[in-house]
């Protein structure tokens, strides 16, 4: 989490303050608890607070006329968010100063070793690099080699941006497991934690990969490994479109993004077939067949599409499948089968818990491949293979489109190995989008209802078989961004416990999409009742009562979970909508989770 630009050089209109300013705006979905920004101005200049990165604009001095700039947008791991726990951090004569996204897992012990003494003014395990870069420095190593050396000795993740204030015609930058990518422009150079922070300004890019240390001035960017060698990378063009990063109309991205799953689908659609035949890399088609059980390891919303998934591969394809949360995997590894595939479910290719387990599955030889809507990210780059998601840039906090998407990728690969006829695939696909488009054209149903219902402190989705596999990723979206406490439940497991929280007024939403299991949760509705729970039925058509509030066009049932969690998804839009609260940023939370 964090995100981090920087920028050296010159292009006529461009502010360095802008530049970075706009950069950390674009990052702000990788945490925003607080934002600063450091400019060399004849000297650092350093502008840094808790809060928004509009509170920053506020303090920054736009008449600076600079060269140089760092900045960062922070999601608090070591102390609260503050002025002083705000990046950037500087060393304690104020020589060096950098910025930092990741986490440092050995701090105490570098501070023991070489900082007895030392006067940290932060709680911060970044104010550690600053203090050792200095500390190697003082010690007569030259700067690039003082920063090799903490890059040596610090355990952990990092991407780094580092000025010296004796040097402002260069800055250096590092990483290793936090993403960093580096900008080439005329006249200037840049580093940001993605293309997005980057694209405004050139379509140039340059991966960096771990354990790299860089020199950038306005006209060159050099590349090293940790021991010094230089590293020749060619660069590439980055096809992002700035314009897709931009709300428009919109109030909020998640909105955006629940109206872009029909586009999502066709395009899914669109890549993975022919006119008449399944288009998928015959290498992973050939590693799916020969696999004897899949391992799919998720975080959050893709550990929820990876439930679906799991359905997927087994009622399509016939390969038993498990389903694991990415950060208990690599500290309590399952047995593995003779001929496992893992398959990473990840929007952003970048969360850290399933970095973690990729890790470790490919020292172990297996094969592996992401599923992620992020091409050339780290997920993507280390496994063996990856099918790309398409679903355009995903920005909210919130996730929609990404988990539809993944679950239409896995529809395909499953349904490819199953040779399942490639029109009928492709009209239920087609009916769909179709069906997600009458929902999200029809969005004051679902203002109404979480107006009226979902306005207490807690809440509960039931759902039997694949509903609730539904029922767990509503639920997740309701309560990240509208705080109502809520919980996914398999339908007739309620009674065994969780139903004594059933009181009056209680809001339970069940979804009904297949028909083996209709009147058992109708009867399990019907208990919640009883107990005074008010209850929204989702439902597909032809398993409808008059009664059902949602009631959705019927689809293929294996498909259902691509239109039931839409009405989902548009009722947490609106109960967060209804508080007041700022559904793309709520509260605690990052886009992009690249810490352990
Ligand atoms: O980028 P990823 O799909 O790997 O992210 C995994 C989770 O952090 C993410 O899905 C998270 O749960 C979302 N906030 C859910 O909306």
């Amino acid at each position: 989490m964090c995100g981090i630009v920087g920028y050296i050089g010159f292009k006529e209109g461009l502010q360095v303050q802008e530049v970075i300013l706009s950069g950390l705006e674009k990052l702000e979905y990788r945490g925003y608890d607080s934002a600063g920004i450091c400019i060399y101005n004849d000297g650092i200049q350093i502008f840094k607070d808790k809060g928004r990165v509009a509170h920053l604009r506020t303090l920054v001095d736009n008449s600076l006329n600079s060269k140089l700039g760092i900045g960062h947008t922070r999601w608090a791991t070591h102390g609260i968010p503050s002025q002083s726990n705000s990046h950037p951090h500087q060393s304690k004569t104020g020589r060096f100063t950098i910025v930092h996204n990741g986490v440092i897992e050995n701090e105490m012990e570098l501070r023991e070793k070489y900082l007895e003494d030392y006067p940290f003014i932060s709680d911060t395990d970044t104010e550690v690099i600053a203090a050792l870069i200095e500390y190697f420095e003082e010690n007569g190593e030259d700067v690039e080699l003082a920063i090799r050396h903490v890059m040596g000795i610090i355990k952990g993740s990092y991407a780094l941006g580092i000025v010296d204030s004796r040097t402002p015609d260069v800055f250096y930058a590092a990483k290793n497991k936090s993403p960093l990518l580096v900008g080439l422009g005329d006249g200037f150079n840049m580093i940001g934690s993605d293309a997005m922070s980057i694209i405004k300004y050139t379509n140039q890019f340059i991966e960096l990969h771990d354990e790299e240390f860089i020199v950038l001035k306005s006209d060159s960017v050099s590349i090293y490994s940790i021991l010094g060698a230089k590293i020749e990378r060619t660069p590439y063009t980055e096809t992002l479109d700035a314009s897709d990063t931009e709300k428009g109309i919109y109030p909020y991205y998640m909105l955006k993004e629940i109206d872009e799953q029909p586009y999502a689908i066709r395009r899914i659609v669109a890549k993975y077939f022919t006119d008449t035949d399944y288009n998928i890399n015959p290498n992973i088609v050939e590693v799916l067949s020969n696999t004897d059980r899949i391992y799919i390891v998720a975080a959050g919303t893709s550990m929820n599409a990876g439930f679906v998934g799991k359905q997927l591969f087994e009622s399509i394809a016939k390969i038993p499948t498990e389903v694991h949360i990415a950060s208990e995997f690599v500290y309590n590894t399952p047995l593995i089968s003779k001929k496992p595939l893992f398959i990473f479910l990840s929007q952003s290719g970048e969360t850290a818990d399933s970095r973690a387990v990729l890790v470790k599955i490919k020292k172990l030889g297996y094969k592996s491949l992401t599923i992620t809507n992020v091409k050339g990210s780290t997920l993507s780059r280390e496994a063996d293979y990856t099918l790309l998601l398409h679903a355009g840039v995903e920005i909210a906090v919130a996730s929609t489109k990404a988990y539809t998407s993944q679950i239409a990728v896995m529809a395909i690969l499953a349904a490819n190995e199953a040779n399942m006829d490639v029109s009928f695939l492709k009209t239920q696909l087609a009916l769909v989008a179709n069906i997600i488009e009458t929902i999200t054209d029809n969005k004051l149903i679902y203002k109404e209802l979480a107006d009226k219902y979902l306005v207490k402190r807690n809440c509960f989705y039931i759902g039997r078989h694949v509903d609730y596999y539904v029922a767990i990723e509503a639920a997740l979206k309701l309560k990240e961004i509208s705080y109502i406490q809520t919980e996914g439940f398999a339908a007739g497991e309620l009674k065994h416990g969780t139903i004594a929280l059933i009181e009056q007024g209680t809001p339970v939403i069940a979804i009904i999409s297949q028909e083996n299991i209709n009147l058992n949760t109708r009867s399990n509705i019907k208990e919640v009742k009883s107990r005074g729970a008010n209850v929204i039925v989702i439902s597909l058509k032809s398993l409808s009562s008059a009664t059902d509030q949602v009631v959705i066009d019927d689809v293929d049932p294996i498909l259902a979970p691509l239109v039931t969690i839409v009405p989902t998804q548009l009722l947490a839009y609106y109960a967060a909508l209804g508080r007041g609260l700022d559904i793309d940023k709520p509260r605690n939370l990052a886009k992009s989770v690249t810490v352990e």
